[in-house]
């Protein structure tokens, strides 16, 4: 009887071990199929790195857990990144989980800069060789179609040749076209890859590049001449609504606030590039003109951001930065105070643009810099012109305020 029973003991033993197995092997066999997932590149340009669905699930997952646990759990979530990322390397060089956690879950460092780790997970962008790639080629193209799509009538959706799209930006007047232009070479000289890639184009009758769609031109009364942008067109992109601590009821983007999902960090981190970005080039059709529009619209906060986009991972697209620059600064009067208000609420930084900042901040060569990149890279340079000395110097004073601001959040959060 004994042995009988022990028999029996043995086998459910048995049986519960394979069960605890079989539970672990298809949960790690899930993982490794997310984690393959991951290295498969998103179509088009865009990054392969942050997970289609880790904001839902952190998030989701997190209201379900009581908060002793949360700490661990993000540390295991962000367990799922690519092999060979920081993280990883950090998760494997620690003592003891714990030590682990804490230095995995501070999305700041020497702070008010964007942890490294969290730096490892944001998207790359349109990277300087795929704008330069897709430049090369939008320059060879012939376009095919050109139809609505890409917003008012003077903005085109055109079609190339091998199926590829982009926007034409006609432009009411040449500041919108140059402010299109320069605000994209401004964004390469920061690093900043949010902004897709640009080439200009004129609409003379011997440019093969319009032949197929002369009669459509003609429609359009376009002149000829004309010198157009055109900026690649993404698929699949959706709308942004501003995130809280951006809003006004909120105090900022602050170090200190930063109690995130590691989805909304990775967000956060890409508006801060916004935001200092828009301030240098005074941009007020993004979320300056929503500031603004709050005097008469209560909840104009909660609509998606003018000309800012997403792709299905995440990333931001800065798309139509026609006001930034030369018309931005001619009606810098009326919108500064706004400007101010918005950089003010961030104190929270991506180091590399921090680190630009400061270059052309103590170099005094932005307008120089700006200048060479973009004789360099763009052929009609000459015929579309450059910012008048008076608009160089306002980029160049604008960029030592944000420096300014920089350091005054150093001197708030340097010792957090
Ligand atoms: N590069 C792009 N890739 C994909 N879609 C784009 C792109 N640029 C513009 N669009 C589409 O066209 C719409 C309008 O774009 P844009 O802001 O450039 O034009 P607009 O004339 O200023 O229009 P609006 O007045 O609606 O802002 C966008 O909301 C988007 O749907
Ligand atoms: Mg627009």
């Amino acid at each position: 009887m004994r042995v009988v029973t022990s028999n029996l003991f043995a086998l459910l033993l048995l049986g519960a071990f394979a069960g605890v197995f079989y539970v672990w092997s298809s949960l790690e066999d899930r993982l490794e199929r997310h984690k393959r997932g991951f290295a498969v590149p998103g179509a088009g340009s865009f990054y392969p790195k942050l997970p289609v669905d880790l904001s839902a699930k952190t998030f989701r997952t997190l209201l379900a857990v009581p908060a002793a646990h949360r700490t661990q759990l993000k540390a295991h979530n962000l367990s799922e990144y690519p092999a060979g990322s920081r993280h990883d390397n950090v998760n494997r060089n620690q003592t003891t989980p714990q030590e682990g956690f804490v230095k995995l879950d501070r999305p700041v460092e020497d702070g008010i800069f964007w942890s490294a780790w969290l730096e490892d997970l944001l998207p790359v962008g349109f990277t300087e060789e795929y704008a330069h790639a897709w430049r090369d080629k939008a320059r060879a193209a012939r376009v095919v179609k050109l139809e609505p799509g890409c917003g008012r009538t003077s903005n085109q959706l055109a079609t190339f040749a091998d199926g590829s799209k982009a926007c034409v930006r006609y432009g009411i007047n040449a500041d919108q076209v140059q402010g299109e232009t320069l605000t994209y070479y401004l964004a390469c000289l920061l690093g900043i890859t949010n902004v897709p890639p640009l080439i200009l184009s004129q609409l003379n009758s011997y440019n093969e590049q319009w032949v197929a769609v002369r009669t459509r031109l003609g429609g359009l009364q376009w002149s000829d001449h004309a010198v157009v942008s055109l900026t690649e067109w993404v698929s699949n992109l959706s709308g942004v609504v501003t995130p809280a601590p951006l809003r006004q009821e909120s105090s900022g983007l602050h170090p200190e606030l930063l109690n995130k999902t590691t989805a909304e960090l990775v967000d956060l981190m890409q508006w801060s590039d916004l935001i200092i970005f828009d301030y240098m080039t005074a941009n007020f059709d993004r979320l300056v003109s929503n500031l603004f529009s709050l005097q008469w619209d209560a909840r104009v906060m909660e609509r998606d951001t003018n000309n800012l986009l997403k792709t299905p991972r995440g990333d931001l697209v800065f798309i139509d930065n026609e006001a930034g620059l030369v018309h931005g600064f001619r009606v810098l009067n009326m919108w500064e105070q706004y400007h101010q208000t918005v950089l003010s609420s961030v104190c929270v930084f991506r180091k590399r643009t921090a680190q630009r900042v400061a270059e052309l901040h103590q170099r005094r060569d932005s307008r120089i810099r700006l200048l060479q990149l973009y004789r360099d890279s763009e052929p009609l340079s000459a015929k579309l012109g450059f910012l008048s000395d008076e608009h160089a110097a306002v980029l160049q004073d604008r960029i030592d305020r944000v420096y300014k601001h920089i350091l005054h959040c150093k001197e708030k959060y340097g010792q957090l």
